[in-house]
């Protein structure tokens, strides 16, 4: 059995952490961190794991006795726990953007302070990086915008047909975490539409980062707050540097991710719903249309929490330590 701990078990992607390895049959979890719920059982907190008899422990890492911890912690925290629990050779999937960047430079400019413990990771993004991610001590769960707009892109620039992207995406409630704010509070976000971060949100280098890799793309991105409680949905406009018909442009998706467990390529004309990958960790991926003036539009659908969070971390942990890849994780969304 795999010894697993989660620091930050208190929040939303601990939560759902908790929800899919609880029922893992290779991981025991041994330890589950919070501070402000210390000695509270968790199913106080997540109400839903009733069955659970875990208790929150406001411990070190160190104490926790763990072949594997999650650090489901905001970023700046990750960065002061990630390095001594590596030391200790335990292996660390960090869910924070701490070590998503290459450069380190790139971090700091973006998310506005420096980075006091740089290390070496492998980008968690199991459609890019399986067989890194399989040998890595320390993966960087990708954020959950460029989850959702990597999966509507990356086969633009493997075929190199793409220069520039404007993505415009819809987020959930959820994605802001559990601490309540002026801009999640109820009224504020119920029955409206709340674009924020319009020119410079932190996701945007690091989508420009992995597509770069491949092909030199510039992103433009915008995220909005819509009243939904989970999800991400992500609107590609591109003018594609080729001229393609849209079954080609459906085509080279389906060629791209045709061995992916977890992303679903909708037929052309075809588009990808919220409520039809909410809970599960498959990527919808649709649209495929192009219009009148080239302009080609490509929709991809994620759960924030599951494919954008915590799901991909199980993935990723699936990968790291050899059991099937889908295990624990092979569930379809709650449509409706
Ligand atoms: N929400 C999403 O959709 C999403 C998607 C992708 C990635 N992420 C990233 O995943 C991480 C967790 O996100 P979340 O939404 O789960 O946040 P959250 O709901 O706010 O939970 C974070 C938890 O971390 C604990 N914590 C905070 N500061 C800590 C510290 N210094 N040391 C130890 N524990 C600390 C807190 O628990 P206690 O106060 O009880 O200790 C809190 O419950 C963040 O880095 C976030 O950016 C989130």
């Amino acid at each position: 059995m795999l010894k697993v701990g989660i620091i930050g078990a208190s929040g939303y992607t601990g939560g759902e952490l908790l929800r899919f390895l609880q029922n893992h049959p290779q991981v025991e979890i041994v330890a589950v961190t919070s501070r402000q719920y210390h000695e509270t059982p968790i199913k106080k907190i997540h109400p839903h794991l009733r069955d659970s008899d875990l208790v929150f422990k406001d411990i070190a890492a160190s104490a926790m006795d763990a072949d594997l911890i999650f650090t489901a912690t905001p970023h700046g925290a990750s960065m002061k726990l990630v390095p001594e629990i590596l030391e200790t050779g335990t292996r660390v999937i960090d869910l924070s953007g701490d070590y998503r960047f290459d450069d380190v430079k790139t971090y700091e400019k973006w998310y506005g302070f420096s980075h006091e413990n740089p290390q070496e990771a492998v980008y968690g993004l199991p459609e890019l990086y399986r067989e890194e991610i399989k040998k890595a001590n320390l993966v960087a769960n990708p954020g959950c915008f460029p989850t959702g707009a990597l999966m509507a892109t990356l086969p633009l620039a493997k075929e190199k047909i793409v220069e520039n992207v404007i993505i415009d995406s819809k987020t959930g409630v959820s994605g802001a975490g559990i601490t309540p704010t002026s801009v999640t509070h109820y009224p504020n976000c119920s029955d409206n539409v709340t674009p924020y971060a319009i020119i410079n949100h932190r996701h945007m280098p690091e989508i420009e980062q992995e597509l770069s890799k491949i092909s030199p793309v510039k992103v433009s991105f915008t995220p909005h707050l819509v009243p939904v409680i989970r999800g991400i949905l992500s609107t590609v406009h591109t003018f594609l540097t080729e001229e393609i018909s849209s079954s080609e442009l459906e085509l080279i998706y389906q060629k791209y991710f045709q061995k992916e467990p977890f992303v679903r390529i909708l037929e052309e004309g075809e588009i990808p719903a919220l409520s039809a990958v909410r809970g599960s960790n498959y990527a919808h991926v649709g649209s495929f249309q192009i219009d009148q003036h080239g302009r080609a539009v490509i929709i991809s659908a994620i759960d924030n929490l599951v494919k954008g969070a915590s799901g991909q971390a199980v993935h990723n942990m699936n990968l790291m330590c050899g059991f099937d890849e889908k295990e624990s994780l092979d569930i379809y969304g709650m449509h409706p």
